[in-house]
C-alpha cells in the first residue's frame, strides 16, 4: 500500500491513508512517515485497531524508545502498563479511574496545560505516540500548536531577544501553575529542573521551533517573575487558534507528533469516566544545551 497523507490542521497536521499498523512496517512506508513528520508534525492515523505489541513494534521500527520511569506519581508497584508505556489514563492498576482527589490523578491534570513531552529530560523526546484505547463519552480532546508558524509569526524584537536564551524545565514547575504543591523529598530530587533551549532549528528542514512547555519555570540570568511573565506571553502567542490543531478522539486512533515542533495539552473530561490512553516515545537524539556532568 502507498502512503498517503493530507493536511486536516489550520497550517499543519496530516490524516495518513494507506497503513495498516497490525502489518510490518516497509522502509518506504517508514520513510514515508519521518518524512510526514518533517513537513505536518502531527500525523493522524486513524481506524488502526491495534493491540499493545503491534504499537511497540510500529514505534520501534522508527526509531529507539524512551522509557517512562518515574515521571509520573505512579509507584512501580501502581503501574498497569510495562515502562515502554506511559500511562496517560486515569485508571489504577485495576484499571478504575482515579478518585477526584487522588494525588496521582491531581498531578497528572498538568496534562491539560500546554506542554511538550519530557521536556523536563536533559534528552526530551523526539515522537510520541498516543493511541486511544477508551474514551470518555465526551471531553478530552488533544491539541496541538504549531511552534513552527509561532516563531515565524514573532515580532523581529522578539525573535533577536529569544534567540539564545535557555529556560529551566521541571514537572513542579508546571504542577505550580495548578495549585499543586504536594511533593515528597523523593519527588523533589526526581523532578529537579534541566536546561533546554529556547529555539531550536529541526535537523533536517532547518526550520526554527519556539521550544515552550508549561513546564519552564525559568529562565537563565532572567528575575523569576520577569522569566514566568515572559514565558506566559509567549505560550499565549504561540497558542493563537490559527496555529492550533483539535484532535477529536475515535476509539482505534493513534496520534503522532513531533515534540521538537509543537505543543499539546489535554482537554478536561467527566472525572468518573475512564480515558485509557497509551503513549509509546521516541527519544531523543541529545541534550539541547551542554549539561555540567
Ligand atoms: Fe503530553
Amino acid at each position: 500500500m502507498t502512503v498517503t497523507i493530507r493536511q486536516v490542521g489550520p497550517c499543519f497536521a496530516g490524516e495518513v491513508d494507506g497503513l495498516d499498523m497490525r502489518e510490518p512496517l516497509t522502509s518506504d512506508q517508514a520513510a514515508a512517515i519521518h518524512a510526514g513528520m518533517d513537513r505536518y508534525a502531527v500525523l493522524v492515523f486513524r481506524d488502526q485497531n491495534i493491540d499493545d505489541a503491534q504499537q511497540l513494534a510500529f514505534t520501534r521500527r522508527l526509531g529507539d524508545i524512551e522509557h517512562a520511569i518515574g515521571t509520573s506519581l505512579r509507584a512501580a508497584a501502581d503501574y498497569r502498563l510495562p515502562t515502554t508505556f506511559a500511562d496517560v489514563s486515569n485508571l489504577d492498576r485495576g484499571n478504575r479511574p482515579f478518585a477526584r482527589d487522588d494525588r496521582r490523578r491531581l498531578f497528572a491534570i498538568g496534562n491539560r496545560l500546554w506542554h511538550s513531552d519530557s521536556s523536563f529530560k536533559a534528552t526530551p523526546a523526539k515522537y510520541s505516540l498516543l493511541r486511544a484505547v477508551s474514551i470518555p463519552s465526551r471531553g478530552g480532546d488533544t491539541q496541538f500548536a504549531d511552534m513552527r508558524a509561532a516563531y515565524d509569526a514573532l515580532d523581529e524584537e522578539t525573535m533577536a531577544e529569544v534567540e539564545d536564551l535557555v529556560c529551566e524545565h521541571s514537572q513542579m514547575f508546571s504542577r505550580q501553575l495548578i495549585g499543586f504543591f504536594d511533593f515528597t523529598d523523593e519527588e523533589r530530587e526526581r523532578f529537579k529542573p534541566v536546561r533546554q533551549r529556547l529555539v531550536r532549528a529541526h535537523p533536517v528542514t532547518g526550520r526554527n521551533s519556539l521550544y515552550l512547555s508549561s513546564h519552564a519555570g525559568s529562565i537563565v540570568g532572567w528575575p523569576i517573575p520577569e522569566a514566568r511573565a515572559f514565558l506566559r506571553d509567549l505560550i499565549e502567542h504561540a497558542t493563537q487558534r490559527e496555529f492550533v490543531y483539535t484532535h477529536k478522539w475515535r476509539v482505534g486512533d493513534l496520534v503522532m507528533w513531533d515534540n521538537r515542533q509543537t505543543m499539546h495539552r489535554a482537554r478536561p473530561f467527566p472525572a468518573d469516566e475512564p480515558r485509557d490512553m497509551r503513549r509509546t516515545t521516541l527519544a531523543g537524539d541529545g541534550p539541547t544545551v551542554a549539561h555540567a556532568a
